[in-house]
Order: structure tokens, then sequence, then C-alpha cells
């Protein structure tokens, strides 16, 4: 088949198509979010949100964006048969103007491809073409580096055409620089923020995490409150890149650390029964600097005492992967629908719940059930509407 290939954001170009992947279930909180930051043409798909912007776009949405992972700027895209189109369609496009030959490099590709069974054979064609590119420029080759590269490449497979990105983020966007250290099974940052967002919180009144752990939602519902871009507290990619706008990254740094609220008129609740959990919740508010807006309790369930009435409850219990936890799981999960039924009236309550057989045990009927991935395991963000007294 005849090579058809298209360069969709040349030198100049004013708007570029930027393609956002983010958890399953939290796309339409994305979608908000980048028509919020002056987005067009904002489509929803499974696992991600396409959009059209200009470069500020792209700036705001690394700086800004809560929900998604990372910011997939269009370069290049064609109808590729095998190989050979596709080393063609990544030779042929300019990469000298985003990096020199001394920076680096990698090449990650995602989808479906009947010549690429192994993706990461895809991957090599398209690093042995800018590769090979740079070799015959300039008789140098750059090179890869999969941990930090300078140029972040992506590589999409789709049903009829293959496109090629420049990944502007680098690290994954919810690796805001809060969290101190990897922790076991924390809840994706931007997972949690996703959730948030599309929960019915005001964004102005209290919130509560009865077993918050790290304390992930309630240091992304500080963070959100307050108004305190997540991505305030590290670097992108496009900031080594060529074409690098610097000015144009410090005005939106500069405009997004004044637009942070250091106070709030309301407080960000979270309470564990586990001691380490909660240092590591307190040290991550530090380092957001959210430290002033939250407050964390050691306490089991049920005894949990909350200070003041929530006006939501979001929560994320166990699910019971780990061996040894069978009853006692269930006297927590017990324990939480008596808190929320007897100690939080009037408050609406979000469950993300990754076992039906222990939803049960909390005694309440959802009036919503929405499907989101966590990681690989399936859950339901749940809902409970709690009587006021
Ligand atoms: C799935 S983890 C929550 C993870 C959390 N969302 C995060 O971001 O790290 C469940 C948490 O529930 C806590 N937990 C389990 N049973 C509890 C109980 N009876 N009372 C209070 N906390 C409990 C555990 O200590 C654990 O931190």
């Amino acid at each position: 088949m005849a090579l058809r290939l298209v360069c969709i954001r040349g030198a100049g170009a004013m708007k570029s198509p930027y393609h956002v992947p983010c958890p399953r279930g939290v796309e339409d909180a994305l979608a908000e979010e980048l028509r919020a930051l002056g987005a067009d043409d904002v489509t929803v798909r499974p696992g991600s949100v396409d959009c059209v912007g200009s470069r500020e776009t792209g700036y705001r949405a690394c700086l800004w964006v809560r929900s998604g992972i990372r910011v997939q700027e269009g370069l290049v895209r064609g109808d590729v048969a095998g190989a050979d189109d596709l080393y063609d369609l990544a030779r042929g496009f300019p990469w000298e103007r985003f990096m020199d030959v001394d920076q680096t490099l990698s090449v990650h590709a995602t989808g479906r491809h009947p010549e690429f069974n192994d993706l990461r054979y895809g991957g090599l064609v398209v690093k042995d073409a800018v590769v090979d590119r740079f070799r015959d420029r300039e008789g140098r080759r750059p090179s890869i580096d999969r941990q930090t590269p300078d140029l972040p490449l992506r590589v999409h497979f789709g049903e009829r055409t293959t496109r090629i990105y420049r990944d502007l983020a680098g690290q994954s966007l919810h690796k805001r620089g809060w969290r101190p250290i990897q922790v076991k099974s924390p809840l994706n940052e931007a997972l949690a923020a996703g959730l948030l967002l599309l929960s019915t919180w005001d964004r102005g009144s209290t919130l509560l995490d009865p077993m918050c752990g790290s304390g992930t939602f309630v240091v992304e519902a500080a963070m959100i409150a307050s108004e305190r871009a997540p991505g305030l507290g590290r670097g992108f990619a496009c900031e080594r890149w060529k074409d690098h706008d610097r000015a144009l990254m410090e005005r939106l740094r500069s405009e997004a650390r004044a637009r942070a609220k250091p106070t709030l008129p309301f407080t960000l609740y979270g309470a564990d029964r586990h001691h380490g959990a909660l240092q590591l919740a307190a040290q991550g508010a530090l380092a957001a600097r959210v430290q002033d807006l939250v407050c964390f309790d050691q306490a089991d369930v049920r005894t949990f005492e909350p200070s003041e009435p929530p006006s939501i409850v979001m929560v994320n219990p166990p699910y019971g992967q780990r061996l040894g936890e069978g009853e006692d799981l269930i006297e927590s999960w017990r324990g939480l629908g008596k808190l929320l039924r007897e100690r939080c009236p009037g408050a609406t309550a979000y469950i993300l719940s990754g076992e039906p057989e222990l939803t049960r045990h909390l005694g309440m009927k959802a009036s919503r059930k929405h499907p989101v991935m966590n990681g690989p395991i399936s859950c339901r963000l749940l809902r409970y509407e709690i009587r006021g007294s």
C-alpha cells in the first residue's frame, strides 16, 4: 500500500492536536478540565481525551490537568502497512527542530497492528528512523534514555491510522512531586483527582476520607479547593526542547503561583488506623504545601468521631487483596457503613469499591454506580445519599 502521510504539526502551526490519556472512568472530568483550559474540539475516548489547542493550551495542560497522565502532541500520521512505511513516516519528520544530537530520546508504542504484534518492534523502527536521520545529517546519533529522555515519543497504532506524538510532560502527570516515597498501593493521584472532580463536591465545603491511607484524596482535594496547580512542583520534558517557549512557561507558572490560595475557610479531613500511612499523608501534605488546609487523625473507622459533619465523604476502603484480612475487613466495612449512617448526617458519600461482596456489608443502597479502573482492578465509584439528622 502506498504510504500517505500527513504532517499534523509543522513549524508555525497555530494549533496542534493533543491526545491526553487518563485512568479509565474519569474521561468526562478530564474533558471538562481541558475545555476550561481553552482546548477546542474536545472528544472523549475510552481512557483518553483528544482535543485541539495552542502551545499555551498544551503548557497549561501540563501545569493544570489533574485527571490526565500525559499531554501528547500529535506530530505526524499516516497509513502504515508495515515496517517500511513506519520507517519512512518517522524518517521524514524534521526531529532536529526539537532536539540536538547530544540529547536523548525514547519511543514507546501502543495500540494494535498485525505487522507489529510485538509493539516494541514498532518502537524500534521509529527509533531507528529518528537516529538514522540525525546520523545522515550530522554524522552522529542521539542516545536512548528510557527513564528521563529529553524527547519522549509515542507511536500509536490505531485501527486505520498510525500517529506519532511527542509527550510534553515526560514523567507521568500523576507524579506531582508531593508523595514522599512510593508506597505500596496508593491511589493514583490522577484517578483520585478525577473522582473528586466527578463528584458533587462543591470545592467549598468539608470533605472526609475516614480510611485515607497516604492521604491521596485529602491532599488532592486540598489542591483543588485552594486552586494549587498540580504541576507547580515539577518540570516537564518540553522544557528541554529546542522550540520551547521559556517566557510563556514562566508566565504560566507565575500565574499559577499567584492563584494558589494559602488558606481556606473549611478543612479537609483524613483518618486511618495505621500510623505509618498517616505519617506519609502528613509529609505529602507538607510537600504539596497544603498542610494548613488538612487535618489527619489516627482512628479506627468503627469508633472515629468526625470533628464536624462532612458535606462529602470520599473513601477507598481495602478490598482484601492481602491474605489474612478477611474477618477484619468485613468488620471495617460494617464500621464504615455505621460511621456514614450515624455520624455523617446529610453527607453524600462516594466509595471506591473493588469488591461487591464487601460492599454489601455497608448495609446501604447506592444511588449511583460508576465504573472505574484502579490500575488493573475493575472498580465502581458508589454514591450514597446519607439522611440528615
Ligand atoms: C486501600 S487503602 C487506602 C489507600 C488510600 N486511598 C491512599 O491514597 O493511600 C485502605 C486504608 O484503609 C485503612 N483501614 C483498614 N481498616 C481500617 C479501619 N478499621 N479503620 C481505619 N482505617 C482502616 C488501611 O490502614 C488503609 O490505609
